[in-house]
């Protein structure tokens, strides 16, 4: 995870070319995001070298004053990117918020280094970009098999995160605290994605684990509807009081089978500034 380590180019073709660009363009912006308002930019520095930059014209003032939604969003976006890559056969070498003082909008730079091809597994992921999708309705009740728990368990692991799954009474209460969360099935399969930390770090960590995650889950044909309000209403002075044995939680998500949901059309920029005062 260093972005020291030279490029070396010997035979390899160039990832960042016209076409590779879209194509990583493709998987960034058919990532979730906070009310929708990807918050994001990508800019091609060269051959090599991506940059993720957060769009501060896009933060939710109101509803997000820390940019922590912002900072999850633009992290399920740098693991898209980060798949897409990998598509190229190139390693994808990722330096976190490398000049915080400087450049805080400066998420992540994303340097490519020849690799070997992308395996089965990263394949799938990328296939299923496109195809993931937030349900905001109940599911059928049928619960997802527990092995697709314990890939995604697995998923948000390898992302430095944990999932942790929250059924019975305890998923039902914790919902009903919700406000917007909506109706939901009598019997709910739900998670909670924690990080250790809970800062912008953490925040792009978590976004990371959640999209691999929802991408895991949407491969085994099960659905997630995801809510984070009832966590990001709170002032970051008050969150300390929430951490537990798995720390500082940053998501929580149903999963389930529902009806096909039609891809959401971006939000505009007019819209996005209406929606901070929402
Ligand atoms: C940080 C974050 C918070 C979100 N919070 C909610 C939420 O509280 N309720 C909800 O229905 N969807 C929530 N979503 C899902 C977004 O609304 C959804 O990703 C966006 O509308 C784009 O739709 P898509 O996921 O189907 O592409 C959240 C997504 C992210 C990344």
């Amino acid at each position: 995870m260093s972005a020291d380590v030279p490029v070396t180019e010997i035979g390899a073709p160039p990832f960042a070319t016209r076409a590779g660009v879209r194509r990583m363009l493709g998987a960034v912006v058919a990532a979730p995001s906070v009310r929708n308002t990807r918050p994001w930019r990508l800019r091609r520095v060269d051959d090599a070298t991506m940059e993720l930059y957060a769009d501060l014209d896009r933060l939710l003032f109101v509803t997000d004053p820390t940019g922590r939604g912002l900072g999850i969003s633009c992290g399920a976006a740098l693991f898209n990117l980060r798949l897409a890559v990998r598509m190229t056969g190139h390693d994808a070498l990722v330096s976190v918020l490398p000049d915080p003082a400087e450049r805080p909008d400066l998420l992540a730079t994303v340097r490519a280094v020849p690799g070997a091809p992308p395996r089965a597994d990263e394949r799938l992921l990328h296939e299923m970009i496109p195809r993931r999708r937030t349900h905001r309705l109940p599911f059928d009740g049928q619960p997802p098999p527990r092995t697709v728990f314990v890939e995604m368990v697995h998923a948000a692991h390898a992302e430095g995160a944990t999932l942790v799954l929250v059924t019975g009474r305890t998923a039902r209460r914790v919902l009903d605290l919700a406000p917007g969360s909506g109706r939901f099935e009598a019997d709910p399969r739900l998670a909670a994605l924690f990080t250790q930390g809970d800062g912008p770090r953490d925040w792009l960590r978590a976004g990371q684990a959640l999209e691999r995650v929802l991408l895991t889950a949407t491969a085994r044909g099960v659905s997630a509807s995801l809510s984070a309000r009832p966590l990001g209403l709170r002032a970051p002075q008050h969150r300390g009081d929430r951490v537990g044995p798995f720390g500082h939680v940053q998501m929580l998500a149903r999963f389930g089978y529902g009806p096909p949901v039609r891809r959401v059309p971006p939000r505009s920029v007019i819209e996005t500034r209406e929606a901070r005062h929402g």
